[in-house]
């Protein structure tokens, strides 16, 4: 069976290599990267153009910006069998006003919002909240078009920023958590629930980024609490918009609840890199259930011990950041045990270097959290590239029950 994976990012990269494993398989890439290239061969050009040159069996999409565009409408229309939402579901994370309106209508919990046309109304609304206030841009932003402002100064700041239509919302407290379901327009398979880390510093300080690193681990959610988010997020959401592919709830787990902070109508990144290093199943049969209305019935498989991906990233990111620096201990890191997941890479003359503000995503496992926490900081101190910084304390909430702080240091 030849796959097409849509992307160049980790997600991409650990959905590629998971794939390669599966018996069968050849993996493709459009347009793939330096990482990708390691288990599968990487096409230039459009998708849909690699997909019917090499005869493509299935494609998964990675990224959301095809999916708002219709990749998944035109493959079909062709006759292609693809992993993904139409272009209609896929405002679930298009635009957050389309989300919320969509959570209000079906009883969906979320944070209480209002909609404004733009800044200068926003401005005038802000009262109505008090502060901590939470402002949002309406469409896509790669993750940074979120601002928890504090006072009315850092609001009023924020406002300065975000164009365009705007939604106040609530300020939600409680644990954050990544819940991902394999979706087939009528069957729901979940994910193992993850968490990923938003903010650039430890400590959940700064700004929000793409994510610095995630975990997945059984101990995120229990039983009660996975039905609790099937039945009152994911069930209902595919069975008012026949949602293909992946459905991510982004979710704050309150006294009251799971309530969604947004959807995602793809898989996460960095929350896919430990998800598929810790899956035992063989997904190619799973993806090619989704794309056929076959996923009834089907079950994931999972690893007992955890897994830890942490992020390598520019200097500056999630602001201004250099390309083009050197990286060296990709192979060391390796050695270790660990798996390198390549995200913002390029070759070059002695091997690879940064070509993006999230460079690697180094993922490693262990019997407990903090096992696989201390082996994935181990691979993460064999690697260097000048400006390198990542976050010291990925899997902090699930390591507060062991009464570790920082192990990556
Ligand atoms: P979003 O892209 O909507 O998930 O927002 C990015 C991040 O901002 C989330 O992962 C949360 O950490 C934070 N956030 C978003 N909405 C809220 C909220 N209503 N209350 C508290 N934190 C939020
Ligand atoms: N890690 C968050 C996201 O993929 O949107």
């Amino acid at each position: 069976m030849k796959i097409l994976v849509i992307g160049s990012g980790g997600r991409e990269h650990a959905l590629a290599w998971k794939l390669a494993q599966s018996p069968g398989v050849e993996v493709f890439a459009a347009p793939g990267n330096p990482g990708i290239a390691q288990v599968g061969k990487c096409m230039a050009g459009e998708p849909r153009e690699a997909a019917e040159a090499i005869g493509a069996d299935l494609t998964v999409v990675g990224p959301e910006v095809p999916l708002v565009a219709g990749v998944v409408d035109e493959f079909r229309s062709r006759g292609l069998k693809i992993v993904g939402p139409n272009r209609a579901a896929a405002r679930l994370e298009g635009s957050k006003i389309f989300a919320k309106n969509f959570l209000t209508k079906r009883k969906i919990p979320t944070a209480e919002f209002v909609t404004m046309e733009n800044a200068d109304e926003a401005r005038a609304a802000l009262d109505r909240f008090g502060f901590p206030v939470v402002l949002k841009a309406d469409g896509l932003a790669a993750g940074k078009g979120v601002v928890i402002a504090h006072d009315r100064a850092e609001a009023e700041g924020a406002l300065a920023t975000l164009t365009g239509k705007l939604v106040i919302e609530e300020f939600l407290q409680g644990r954050e958590v990544s819940f991902i379901a394999l979706c087939d327009g009528k069957n729901v398979v979940p994910l193992a629930a993850t968490q990923d880390h938003k903010t650039v510093f430890d400590g959940d300080q700064g700004p929000n980024t793409g994510g610095m690193g995630a975990y997945c681990d059984a101990a995120i959610l229990d039983e009660a609490q996975t039905r609790e988010v099937m039945d009152r997020v994911i069930r209902p959401t595919v069975e008012a918009t026949g949602f293909t592919g992946f459905l991510y709830a982004g979710l704050m787990m309150t006294a009251a609840g799971p309530k969604v902070l947004e959807f995602n109508v793809r898989l996460g990144d960095p929350e896919t890199q430990p998800l598929m290093h810790r899956m035992t199943s063989d997904l190619a049969p799973v993806l090619l259930a989704a794309a056929t209305g076959g996923l009834s019935g089907v079950q994931l498989e999972w690893r007992s011990g955890p897994s830890v991906c942490v992020v390598l990233a520019s200097g500056g990111y999630p602001g201004a950041y250099e390309t083009g620096k050197p990286i060296q201990g990709i192979e060391a890191a390796e050695a270790t045990g660990a798996t390198v997941f390549q995200a913002g890479t390029r070759p070059s003359a002695q091997g690879v270097e940064t070509a993006g503000g999230r460079v690697l995503g180094v993922t490693s496992g262990g019997a407990d959290l903090p096992a696989a926490v201390a082996s994935a900081y181990a691979a993460v101190r064999q690697i260097h590239f000048d400006g390198m910084h990542y976050r010291t304390d990925i899997g902090r909430k699930g390591l507060q029950r062991y009464n570790i702080r920082n192990v990556g240091t």
